[in-house]
């Protein structure tokens, strides 16, 4: 055990010393496109790699933290990471970025404008979340609440007048802010890559999906009339569900059957206007009483049949926007989160030199030393977890190759 800490400690230290030396490469930053199954940058093209940081906006905001905004910004750079996704919402509570409906809090607003200036600094791509399905949709709804509406539950957020519109304001907000650092418009900013309507979005009081479908349909519509340069997904998590079954699509997954959140991982993602499809990979939370052998084998099916549904359905590309595990008698350096970290990128890498809709995967969630008191059981610190430091450098790096190169201008080598 403790040789094979030493030799991933080596490992990890030579992963850092090449990635010193190719930093600094210029990158592009012209829009992020999909051109059927594949993400393009130029007409060549991108593969997303990166990792979740909800945080960034929050420490931004505060003097005496924003160097840790630029640390792990380049960072993750260094470790050959092209995308960062993050939260371009704080709705309500402690220190928001909206304190009440179209109240928005400035401090917070320019750490949102230096976590995109930055992330343009060090060539990373962001993916910008415009609200979250848990606490969000609660205080949407609390909101119109305030304001005398009848409303009985947290899934009204997607049917009343008032709390849509609500949501649009604050979408426009976010697009058309102009970042008080570069000048440019949000929605004119290339190095956002994406904006996702909804984190982890659900409405279990329809599990029919055509709840969730109506709103995603006119959220969606909203987004590009005043953004038409910028791709657009969902935020789903992958579950199939109710129209999906409808649809015949179901022999996708098994697992799924019992997953109905009420969104649609088909339909949802079949909407004109959603440019590319999202899924999440949390076997210990999902299967939690699987075995580890079986929890590996479900991040496999899992990635492999959305991957398959992307092709063969929707032909459009697929992020895995989230994937993370826990360990928790062992730390980040425990046998069964190193085999869930090497697993997930084996199977994303594969299916990249497979050439097949998969392209790419942000693992949840980075964090830097000292900032503990935000671990949820899933955060890597690189410098404490060299064996899962040591295989994202490696497969980022790897990934990042492709990146320059023309669409299947490379050959297929076995990793
Ligand atoms: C609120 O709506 C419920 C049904 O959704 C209805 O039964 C109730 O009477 C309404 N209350 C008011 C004050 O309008
Ligand atoms: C952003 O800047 C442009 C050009 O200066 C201006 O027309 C626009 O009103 C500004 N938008 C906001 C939301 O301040
Ligand atoms: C990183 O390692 C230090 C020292 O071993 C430990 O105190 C800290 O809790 C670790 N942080 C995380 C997030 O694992
Ligand atoms: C976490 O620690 C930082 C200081 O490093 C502090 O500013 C912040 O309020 C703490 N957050 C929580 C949730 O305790």
């Amino acid at each position: 055990m403790a040789g094979k800490q030493v030799v991933c400690a080596l490992l990890w230290v030579l992963a850092f010393v090449v990635s010193k030396a190719e930093h600094g490469r210029a990158a592009s930053h012209d829009f992020v496109k999909a051109d059927g199954t594949s993400f393009t940058v130029n007409g060549e093209a991108f593969y997303p790699n990166g990792f979740n940081a909800y945080w960034l906006m929050s420490k931004a905001s505060k003097p005496s933290e924003m160097d840790k905004v630029s640390s792990v910004l380049s960072q993750a750079a260094s470790y050959g990471m092209t995308v960062v996704r993050t939260w371009a919402f704080k709705d309500g509570g402690y220190r928001p970025l909206q304190s009440s409906p179209g109240v928005y809090n400035e401090d917070m607003f320019k750490g949102l404008d230096f976590v995109i200036s930055e992330a343009k600094k060090y060539g990373l791509h962001l993916i910008l979340s415009l609200v979250n399905n848990f606490k969000g949709k609660r205080q949407y709804v609390k909101w119109a609440l305030q304001r005398g509406e009848n409303l009985s539950s947290e899934d009204d957020f997607y049917t009343n007048y008032h709390v849509k519109a609500f949501y649009k304001n604050h979408v426009k907000t976010i697009l058309l802010r102009n970042n008080t650092n570069t000048g440019v418009a949000y929605k004119d900013d290339p190095s956002i890559m994406a904006w996702e309507l909804m984190n982890e979005g659900r409405c279990r009081s329809d599990m029919s999906g055509r709840t969730m479908q109506t709103w995603i349909e006119e959220m969606a519509g909203y987004v590009k009339a005043i953004d038409g340069e910028h791709l657009l997904e969902v935020g789903l998590e992958g579950f199939f569900g109710g129209l999906d079954q409808e649809q015949g699509v179901i022999q996708y997954d098994s697992f799924t059957s019992s997953r109905n959140v009420g969104s649609d991982f088909i339909s949802d993602n079949q909407i004109h206007a959603i440019d590319f499809t999202t899924i999440h990979v949390y076997p210990d939370l999902w299967i939690p009483r699987a075995d580890e052998a079986t929890q590996l084998n479900f991040v496999t099916d899992w990635i492999h049949s959305h991957t398959q549904a992307a092709d063969e359905v929707l032909r459009k590309p697929l992020l895995v926007t989230e994937f993370g595990k826990t360990s928790p008698s062992a730390g980040c350096n425990g046998v069964d989160k190193v085999a869930f970290y090497r697993t997930a990128y084996n199977v994303i890498y594969k299916l990249i030199m497979a050439r097949s809709a998969c392209a790419g995967g942000l693992f949840w969630q980075l964090l830097l030393p000292g900032m503990e008191n935000l671990s949820d059981g899933y955060e890597i610190v690189l410098s404490n977890c060299s064996c899962i430091a040591n295989i994202i450098s490696r497969y980022c790096r790897l990934i990042s190759s492709f990146n320059r190169l023309s669409l299947g201008g490379f050959t297929l080598t076995d990793q």
